[in-house]
């Protein structure tokens, strides 16, 4: 049956599409908040906290939608920091994660009250203890265990194999506990872990959590106490429909609470990807299709500079084409204006055929979509609007050619370095 309307969250992408200029990204707010609600379901009468992944998609925006539900923030930098708290998210429901925290960054995020400190190098830990005992407060912290597992994900996904340069070996974080009472600024009871992103298979969670929990049990019998344990964010989404089996809310929570059934503290969960990828899609149009050699070229309006995830990790998205009348199937590459081979965002494709000026929703674009876009080619940040029941509101307005250079100047002093 040929659909009579394109809706999502109650808006008519067509109609949507006709008001705001392609491409764009739009998210669904009922598809966050039914994620959100699920995951503190399965997690009910367990003491825990969702941290929300800043970096899947950091519009003020989403954020405050993540503190009206009493989500807080993991974050890596100042940026995600300040939105954070612009959000509304209080400091004392945010997490710092990342290799490469700087004095400043420690500094500022001391002087605000975030919550925890999640360390990944003896470097940083010293440097927390420094700048803290400056500030006269005490930093709480966890250690970052590299638990040496496979998560079975994208290369350039993976963080918790001892090869990448997220955490620190078990016998390290052991010598960190170890030495803790000597730091008089630094309160070490906590431990973290995040083996990758978009997991479809509980077995490595299961291997890498396992490992943490018989360490915190280690921890213990030593007299040390671990007051919450971080288990970072990783579950998988439905990125290609009859392909991808993300793992239920419930198995994951059910795994959680088995391997942690003796742990009395606070669990933390940092997911990204899950609360937000299917939520949100980019919008585009066909500019033009141009026939090759074997098959056509069907050229869009967004490109890999607004979308990175095909280019980066030859990351596979639905493309939906919205045209309302029936047509036959035909094969496309799907490709953008950038002057890259990489800008394409599906190779041989079969869809339905499209002519110029047709509208396509790329699909599981919510997460890592807006949040890693460039102004690569000199193309303005695209907008992105938000959608809940029928309604939308801008969040982001497409970035101006004045905006998208400023802060370039030509070179009016010339100083000797
Ligand atoms: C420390 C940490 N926590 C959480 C996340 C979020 O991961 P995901 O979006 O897969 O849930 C990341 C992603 O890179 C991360 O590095």
């Amino acid at each position: 049956m040929t659909p009579t309307m394109h809706t999502f969250d109650g808006v008519d992408l067509h109609a949507l599409a006709a008001r705001l200029p392609t491409p764009f990204y739009a998210y669904s707010a009922n598809a966050i908040r039914q994620r959100i609600a699920g995951l503190q379901s399965a997690f009910q009468g367990l003491d825990h906290r969702i941290c929300y992944a800043v970096k899947a998609n950091s519009n003020i925006a989403i954020l405050q939608l993540m503190a009206q539900h009493g989500v807080g923030a993991d974050i890596v930098s100042l940026g995600e920091l300040h939105r954070s708290l612009a959000a509304g998210i209080p400091a004392g429901n945010i997490v710092f994660s990342g290799v490469g925290k700087t004095a400043e960054e420690i500094g500022a995020a001391l002087a605000v009250g975030v919550w925890r400190f999640n360390v990944e190098s003896v470097d940083e830990l010293q440097l927390l203890q420094r700048v803290a005992q400056l500030q006269g407060v005490c930093a709480r912290a966890a250690a970052r265990i590299n638990p040496d597992v496979d998560a079975g994900t994208h290369e350039k996904i993976s963080t918790g194999r001892s090869e990448n340069k997220f955490g620190v070996s078990i016998d390290e974080a052991r010598r960190w506990f170890a030495q803790a009472g000597s730091m008089s600024h630094v309160l070490l009871d906590g431990l973290h872990a995040h083996i990758g992103s978009q997991i479809l298979s509980l077995v490595p969670f299961r291997e890498a959590l396992g490992r943490v929990e018989a360490f915190r049990q280690e921890l213990v019998a030593a007299g040390h106490v671990v007051s919450s344990v971080d288990i970072g964010g990783g579950l998988g989404v439905c990125y290609r429909h009859g392909h991808d089996q993300p793992i239920p809310a419930t198995e994951y929570a059910a795994l959680v609470r088995e391997v942690f059934a003796d742990f009395q503290g606070t669990l933390v969960l940092e997911p990204g990807r899950y609360l937000v990828a299917e939520a949100g899609v980019l919008l585009t149009r066909v500019i033009r299709v141009k026939p090759g050699v074997d098959r056509s070229f069907l050229v869009v309006d967004a490109a890999m500079n607004d979308l990175l995830r095909p280019s980066l990790y030859e990351a596979w998205h639905e493309i939906v084409p919205l045209h309302l009348d029936p047509r036959e199937v035909a094969r496309y590459d799907v490709v953008g204006p950038v002057c890259e081979t990489g800008d394409t965002f599906a190779r041989d494709r079969a869809m339905v055929r499209c002519e110029a000026g047709d509208l396509l929703s790329i699909g599981g674009a919510g997460a890592y979509g807006m949040s890693m876009a460039s102004t690569y080619n000199s193309r303005p940040l695209v907008a992105e609007v938000l959608l809940d029941d029928g309604r939308h509101a801008v969040i982001r307005r497409r970035q101006t050619m004045a905006e998208m250079m400023a802060g370039e100047q030509l070179p009016q002093v010339w100083n000797e370095a």
